[in-house]
């Protein structure tokens, strides 16, 4: 078969892992890449993506049609993401974007628009979704194999003091670690309580926000979902995210008849356990596993699991090659009921009370 062809916008760090993701996925290949220094484009195409063609500034490869790219992927920084995914859309060019697609509900509804109304393919990378455990799982809580969903508590969290790339993480021009890693929790709620047949009534948090930018660090907050179908009653959920510290990384579907966990690292699901209960002290439990993709260890990957990216590359060449404007594993609904919850927390967590007026003098 042709291979897919991808072009990358930036030469940071998961663009590197992106890079050698592809490289190890048949039927994929990189053939551009555009950093904002020509340099940069060179160096990186010399280390991760052999044979590609560097740009010095991103207009310059998305003005370009020689490298016959099928999809780009968006890999800089938040803020910039709304006009590089503007401009590809402008061109028609499928768009696989860096979670946040943007740094705020409106800009990201306006870039869906955008998709559906030129009919380009859009995809906010949250990667989570093509992983297939959590295909198992959304097949498994809709067949109803834990009875009717009531709560999902999860919690995510790194510490942004032990080198994250400046700018990236933790502060308010690319939306604080709601926009960066609270996505990832809303993913959960919505895993539990899908999109196509709930709807977020009530979001609420409490935060310990940065001091000096008042940025949001570690939020607690909790959603409440209700079914569209009046015979579905919804449920809660319990999300907490922190760049303050390292955290399990573990994630519980509770349901009437059982529950689905998700025992580490639930944002790049490899187990999950499933528990059907036949009364409040018995149950039975089933362990499913589903090893990563085999790695030939020539990368020194930057974020753990990346070679895992390969699943959300598969997902987006299927949704181009049918035509689509998104792919199912990630809805452009999803990824708005999403940044929905985050933002509506977020505002809480930013509404000014004593507590909050107290925590600014200082830096974190
Ligand atoms: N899926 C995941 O697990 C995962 C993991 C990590 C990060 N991410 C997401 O990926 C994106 C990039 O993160 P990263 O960790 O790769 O960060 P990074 O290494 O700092 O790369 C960010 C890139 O943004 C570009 N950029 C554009 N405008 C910039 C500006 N004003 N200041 C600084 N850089 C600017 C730079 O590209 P040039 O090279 O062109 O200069 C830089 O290389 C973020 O949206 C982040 O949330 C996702």
């Amino acid at each position: 078969m042709v291979p897919f062809r991808w072009a990358i916008t930036s030469a940071g760090k998961i663009a590197a892992d992106f890079a050698h993701a592809v490289r190890q996925l048949e039927g994929h290949e990189v053939v551009a890449v555009a950093a904002r220094s020509e340099a940069a484009a060179r160096e990186f195409c010399a280390r991760h993506a052999r044979g590609a063609a560097a740009y010095g500034g991103y207009e310059a490869m998305f003005r370009c049609d020689r490298h016959g790219a099928d999809a780009c992927y968006v890999a800089t920084r938040p803020d910039s993401h709304r006009a590089l995914c503007e401009r590809l859309i402008a061109r028609r060019v499928p768009t696989l974007c860096e979670k946040p697609l943007a740094t705020s509900v409106d800009d990201v509804a306006a870039l869906y628009a955008a998709a559906a109304a030129s009919r380009t393919f859009l995809m906010e990378g949250v990667w989570t979704r093509c992983f297939p455990a959590t295909a198992k799982a959304r097949e498994l809580l809709r067949g109803g194999a834990i009875g009717d969903v009531v709560a999902v508590q999860a919690e995510f969290g790194y510490a942004i003091a032990n080198g994250c790339p400046d700018g990236v993480r933790g502060s308010a021009a690319t939306g604080g670690m709601g926009r960066d890693i609270g996505v990832y929790l809303a993913e959960k709620a919505l895993l539990a309580f899908d999109s196509r047949d709930y709807d977020l009534a009530d979001a609420r948090g409490v935060a310990v926000l940065g001091r000096g930018d008042g940025v949001d660090l570690t939020v607690a907050a909790s959603a409440r979902m209700v079914g569209r179908d009046p015979k579905r009653r919804g449920g809660v959920a319990s999300l907490l995210w922190t760049g303050q510290c390292d955290t399990p990384e573990v994630c519980a579907v509770l349901g009437t008849a059982g529950s689905l966990r998700f025992a580490a690292t639930h944002h790049t699901p490899r187990t999950l356990e499933v528990t059907t209960r036949t009364s409040r002290t018995a149950s039975r439990t089933e362990v499913l596993d589903f090893p990563e993709p085999g790695d030939d260890g020539a990368h020194r990957w930057n974020y753990p699991g990346s070679i895992s990216l390969q699943y959300e590359a598969a997902s987006v060449a299927r949704a181009v090659r049918a035509g689509a404007v998104e792919a199912p594993e990630w809805t452009h609904a999803d990824s708005l009921a999403a940044h929905r919850i985050v933002e509506r927390v977020r505002d809480q967590c930013y509404a000014p009370t004593a507590d909050v007026d107290a925590a600014k003098p200082g830096d974190f």
